[in-house]
């Protein structure tokens, strides 16, 4: 293979980060653990570690879910981001003590294979009182092994951005599997209008989120499809552009970020080769266009990641004509080296 693995780089602010998140995780089972005793006093410490581990796990779930379109809501959620990984993979490790335990409790003292007994033992699907969830609860739980095995930084390099990202979106079938595990599950029997209230809640508050998301970013995209006479197209006025930022425009259906640094004016692509992350919302950070995700980096003018890494981002031509900045919407193969178009600010 032609990517070498690298043990996970762990800095001072992602051991911050996973300190609270553990801390969070702790608290949770204790007020859960204290919540459940004082409600179901009989209740076996199984019940409470299944209940507890399942309940965790879905709460997080709705966390690692609501990450996403928050940071594209507001730029102030984007430390998030950056644990957001490890968040998932506490989310599988969770769900993981939930189905084991589940599984010793309910599926490990007859004489029938445990799995098998999880896939075949209740055949009840024409019932929604009686529904084999369990299935349901085993298939999310797969989902979640494949994303948090191949969630290193090496798979995403193997797999290449593209199949990384489709397996990633995996998460939300998880979500829905689960979602029907405990519908069709635990609320058949736990029958406070609480719990489905909270579980609707949850579905409600991801779907507003990711809706409200995609509206701004629809509303922010200025679709400029009117070329001069030799293709290019007038995205706006090169003094618009703060230095060292980029301004996003949508050409031919393809978002471009063209940034502006020393003088000069780049395009290219505004999608980040790491997990997709807005390049435009970045900045230029010594000499390099920098994501605003995770830092990854690109040489403006060519659009590859500086040695060693090998990202590449597709290039645009661009130039500026009495002020104005044009950009030819037929993106380059990445990392196509394009001569910048030179610009200074009459005011600066
Ligand atoms: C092998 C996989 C799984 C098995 C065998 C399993 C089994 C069970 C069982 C037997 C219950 C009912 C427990 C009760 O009524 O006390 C349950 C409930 C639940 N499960 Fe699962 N489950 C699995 C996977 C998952 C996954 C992947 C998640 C979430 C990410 C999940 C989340 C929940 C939740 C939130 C509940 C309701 C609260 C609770 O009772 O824990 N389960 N599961
Ligand atoms: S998306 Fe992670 S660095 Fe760009």
């Amino acid at each position: 293979m032609s990517v070498h693995y690298r043990a996970v780089q762990w800095n001072r602010q992602k051991k911050v980060y996973d300190r609270w998140l553990l801390i969070g995780v702790a608290l949770y089972l204790a007020i859960f653990a204290a919540a459940d005793l004082s409600a179901h006093p009989d209740s076996t410490v199984e019940t409470l570690l299944i209940r507890g581990f399942g309940s965790a796990s879905l709460l997080l779930l709705h966390v690692v879910l609501s990450i996403g379109p928050l940071c594209r809501l507001d730029r102030r959620f984007l430390p998030l981001l950056y644990n957001r990984r490890h968040m998932g993979v506490t989310v599988f490790v969770l769900a993981l003590a939930h189905g084991g335990f589940s599984m010793v409790q309910f599926h490990a003292l007859g004489d029938v294979n445990p799995l098998v007994s999880v896939l075949a033992g209740n055949p009840r699907v024409d019932s929604l009182a009686q529904f084999p969830f369990q299935p349901l609860g085993l298939a999310a739980l797969v989902f979640l092994f494949l994303m948090a095995a191949t969630s290193h930084d090496f798979w995403l390099a193997n797999l290449t951005a593209p199949v990384w990202k489709s397996l990633h979106m995996g998460v939300y079938l998880a979500y829905g599997l689960v979602l029907m595990h405990v519908a069709l599950g635990v609320l058949q029997s736990e029958t406070h209008p609480a719990l489905a209230a909270l579980l609707g809640l949850g579905l409600l508050w991801l779907i507003s989120l990711h809706l409200l998301a995609a509206l701004r970013e629809r509303g922010a995209d200025v679709p400029l499809d009117v070329p001069t006479d030799d293709g290019f197209v007038d995205v706006g006025e090169a003094s618009g552009i703060p230095n060292n930022r980029a301004r996003i425009v949508t050409l031919g259906g393809e978002r471009v970020a063209i940034f502006r640094y020393d003088g000069k004016i780049s395009a290219l692509s505004n999608v980040c080769q790491h997990q997709n992350g807005p390049l435009g919302e970045g900045a230029i950070v010594d000499g390099f266009v920098t994501c605003p995700w995770h830092g990854y980096q690109y040489v403006p003018d060519c659009g590859r990641s500086p040695e060693p890494f090998t990202e590449r981002v597709p290039t645009f031509r661009a130039r500026v004509v009495d002020g104005r900045v044009h950009v030819h919407p037929t993106p380059l193969p990445p990392g196509t080296r394009v001569e910048p178009a030179v610009w200074e600010d009459p005011d600066a």
